[in-house]
């Protein structure tokens, strides 16, 4: 068993020193050691096994492929991934809840669903082999993070239909962790679990890590001295901003995993944790483009757009070209060979255009994050009056802000967004305890405009 960081180093060094460190290279999968040409020649493989896979057994991608008269013999480089139709939700919709299958039924062992706001849940489903698959690049992502054989991993993200308690499950005991199936809500009990079963990892949305720090706060203990070492958080955006608060507020590291029940869930890309510079797309397993989400043209790396994925390895449900709304960039790799995705700024579907101008929920986290006097808890509120939308940001009072720093503070939220983002918002700083809490993922907007 590989040894353990927080047993073999100096007593006294910072947390943030001890183990943010990467893994020995033997600890490392093979895909995670090859040179970037290896890497290539495994994936054009890989997708020509899938290319083939899909044409053949889902009657869906057998129509789209002859309707744009293409065939998978027709891909020969890697790039002429670019000649084959998308594939978007309304396919995964339109074949509910079975019909995107490669494989018959009983050779399905789990299915998992992510729920739309309306209408019918997306349905995805998994052999035997892509369950371990899925659990190896949970193990990788986890290993990533800093996390070693024997660590307590406690995972906060829900377990059921939603890929996120069961996808980090797997992977951290495939990885030797020892896991603590924690699931979403009761937060003082997570508290009490944290505090007694000392788990050095969290896995968590970062919204409801927030959650767990008020709580902590609450029962008068200092999140900073929790056994807590290293938190992998994803299933929604976050910023550097929040990466800070929550770094400093817990004196851990804070790293991101990405995911997307349709590409498999998370673990589909991580963060390394001794570079901190974006997520690590696990390449020998998903094939990531940027798309314009306007033209559809496919992007060169270094440019931002939609993140587009194509799964290399999956049979029960394999992916070509799937749309998954994110926008990011591509970025060549660093402590891996894979190539690195940017933070995802948002959904293209999150976007709010407020009077011409397009406003991610992000933008406005970075400007209001870590300012003195607030905590961080905000919603963003849209009403209409008359054809005008408008946009509040209702944000908390820290419990020691006094009335005329509150309205210092909104004076200088309304000035920062106009400038930065170009719009014109209020502020609305609150009580403590007013605004709504995290348990999962977070609805950052609330939308009370009249729908049309
Ligand atoms: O959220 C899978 C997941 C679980 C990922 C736990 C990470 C941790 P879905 O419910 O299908 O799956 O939602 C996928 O969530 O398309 C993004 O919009 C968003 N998302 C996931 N991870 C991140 C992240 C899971 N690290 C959708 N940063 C994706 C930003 C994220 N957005």
């Amino acid at each position: 068993m590989a040894s353990h960081d927080t047993t073999t180093q100096s007593a006294g060094a910072a947390p943030h020193q001890r183990l943010g460190q990467a893994p020995a290279p033997d600890l490392l999968d093979p895909a995670e050691r090859m040179g970037v040409d290896e890497l290539r020649a495994l994936q054009l493989r890989r997708l020509r096994w899938t290319l083939d896979h899909a044409y053949a057994n889902v009657p869906l991608y057998r129509k789209k492929f002859d309707e744009a008269g293409v065939r998978p013999a027709d891909l020969r480089t890697l790039e002429d991934i670019g000649l084959f139709p998308h594939t978007t939700k309304a396919d995964l919709r339109d074949n509910y809840p079975f019909g995107m299958f490669a494989v018959p039924q009983e050779q399905v062992s789990r299915i998992h669903a992510s729920s739309g706001t309306t209408g019918r849940p997306t349905v995805v489903g998994y052999t035997r082999e892509d369950i371990d698959t899925w659990a190896t690049v949970v193990a990788r992502s986890i290993r990533a993070a800093g996390g070693r054989p024997g660590h307590k991993v406690h995972v906060s993200y829900g377990y059921g239909l939603f890929t996120g308690g069961l996808g980090a499950h797997y992977g951290a005991e495939k990885l030797g962790c020892t896991v603590i199936p924690a699931s979403g809500g009761q937060t003082a009990k997570q508290v009490q679990l944290i505090q007694d079963f000392r788990p050095e990892i969290i896995m968590v949305t970062p919204s409801y890590m927030l959650t767990l720090m008020d709580e902590f706060e609450r029962q008068g203990i200092d999140p900073r001295t929790t056994s807590l070492r290293i938190g992998i958080f994803g299933a929604e955006p976050w910023t550097e901003q929040m990466r800070r608060e929550i770094e400093e507020r817990f004196d851990i590291h804070a790293v991101d995993i990405y995911g997307l029940s349709e590409v498999m869930g998370p673990g589909v890309a991580n963060e390394c944790v001794e570079t901190k510079d974006g997520l690590h797309v696990w390449e020998d397993h998903f094939y990531p483009e940027v798309l314009d989400p306007v033209t559809q043209e496919v992007l060169p790396d270094g440019q931002s757009g939609e993140l587009v994925f194509t799964s290399l390895t999956k049979q029960a449900m394999p992916v070509i070209r799937y749309r998954t709304r994110d926008l990011t960039t591509l970025r060549p790799g660093t402590a891996r060979p894979m190539r690195r995705m940017d933070k995802v700024t948002g959904r293209s579907d999150d976007m709010i255009i407020l009077r011409g101008v397009n406003v991610f929920p992000t933008q406005i986290e970075e400007i209001v994050l870590g300012l003195d006097g607030l905590a961080p808890h905000f919603q963003l509120v849209l009403t209409k009056e008359g054809r005008l939308d408008r946009m509040a940001v209702r944000i908390e009072a820290a419990p020691d802000c006094t009335a005329e720093r509150r309205t210092a503070l909104s004076r200088e939220i309304v000035a920062t967004v106009k400038d930065r983002v170009g719009v014109s918002v209020t502020v609305d700083v609150v009580d403590p305890e007013q605004i709504e809490r995290s348990v999962g993922k977070f609805r950052r907007i609330v939308d009370q405009r009249p729908r049309a």
